[in-house]
């Protein structure tokens, strides 16, 4: 990255309008800075314009009038094979992005598009492979992948071509708990290596425990935009955005609610759970002392 490219948002979309060819505008007046490195989320309702939102980072669509910038660069004249290499998208439906013979030509075909010799080629094929556990599936047909498994081979067939931005569309969709801590780790993991993270999803204790910053969507609009806590701690945009407030958030109200005084910043579950063992310590140590 030149030293010029490291001062601008890595991400800036100015004024982007978008209206699909039936008519239904999906993107109206966005606009939005995304810095190198950020963690950031994309909630909402369905039909908010999350996914039109996040196809126009590598070109899939293209919007009808405003600009986005990649790097301080307009992306309107970069065809979708150049962007796709900076922004790694893994779709919802894993089956939308998966069409090869086996889950090895899967990675392979992936990696084509660089300039990697065969044994390259290989070589990284058989270490993804490994990270993500899929070594025992290599010569599978992905349409027998359960459904968890063609979701990691669909993230693994992108983070094998190791892009600057990697965008997930619902990656805890379906999802079980083992699933989510593999997303978790891979998240922290990618986030060391200084990727830039956008993450669209409905799982609000997700968000409210991971991600620094949401974007709040509703009908096109950007709604609300901000740290994690305040967005989502916002009882009307939430329930307007048909989502539930975070659990820690409706802890915290009934604390209030029950005159239990406590800081206003107890959003993460450690820092809640650090507050009630305190609060009770402190009233045992009340009770002892009363004893006395
Ligand atoms: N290919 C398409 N053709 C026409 N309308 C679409 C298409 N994809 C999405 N839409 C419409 O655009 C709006 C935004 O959709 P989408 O971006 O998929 O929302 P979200 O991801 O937030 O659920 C919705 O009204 C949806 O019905
Ligand atoms: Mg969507």
């Amino acid at each position: 990255m030149k030293d010029i490219e490291k001062q601008l948002p890595l991400i800036l979309i100015d004024n982007v309008d978008f209206t699909y060819p039936s008519g239904t505008k999906a993107l109206r007046n966005i606009n939005l800075k995304i810095d190198n490195k950020e963690l950031i989320g994309i909630m909402g309702k369905n039909g908010a314009g999350k996914t039109t939102l996040i196809r126009t980072l590598n070109g899939l669509i293209r919007p009808k009038n405003g600009t986005i910038y990649l790097y301080g660069e307009n992306i309107a004249s970069k065809s979708i094979a150049t962007l796709s290499k900076k922004v790694g998208v893994i779709f919802q439906n894993p089956m939308h992005q998966l069409f090869s013979n086996s889950v090895k030509d899967e990675i392979e075909f992936s990696l084509k598009s660089f300039e990697f010799t065969k044994g390259e080629i290989q070589n990284k094929t058989n270490e993804i492979l490994k990270e993500f556990n899929l070594e025992k599936y290599r010569n599978r047909s992905p349409l027998n992948l359960s459904g968890g498994e063609a979701k990691k081979l669909a993230l693994a067939s992108i983070i094998c071509r190791d892009p600057d931005i990697i965008v997930f569309d619902e990656p805890t969709l379906g999802q079980d708990g083992r699933e989510i801590e593999f997303l978790i780790n891979l998240i922290k993991n990618e986030r060391k290596k200084g990727k830039t993270i956008i993450i669209v999803t409905h799982n609000i204790e997700f968000a409210n425990e991971y991600i620094p910053r949401t974007i709040l969507m509703a009908d096109g609009l950007i709604l609300a935009d901000g740290p994690t806590e305040k967005v989502l701690g916002n009882q009307i945009l939430v329930e307007k955005s048909s989502l539930i407030l975070p659990q820690t958030h409706q802890i915290n109200l009934a604390l209030q609610k029950s005159g239990i005084e406590c800081p206003n910043n107890l959003f993460s579950k450690g820092k809640l759970i650090n507050f009630i063992k305190d609060f009770i310590k402190n009233k045992t140590s009340e009770i002892v002392e009363g004893n006395d």
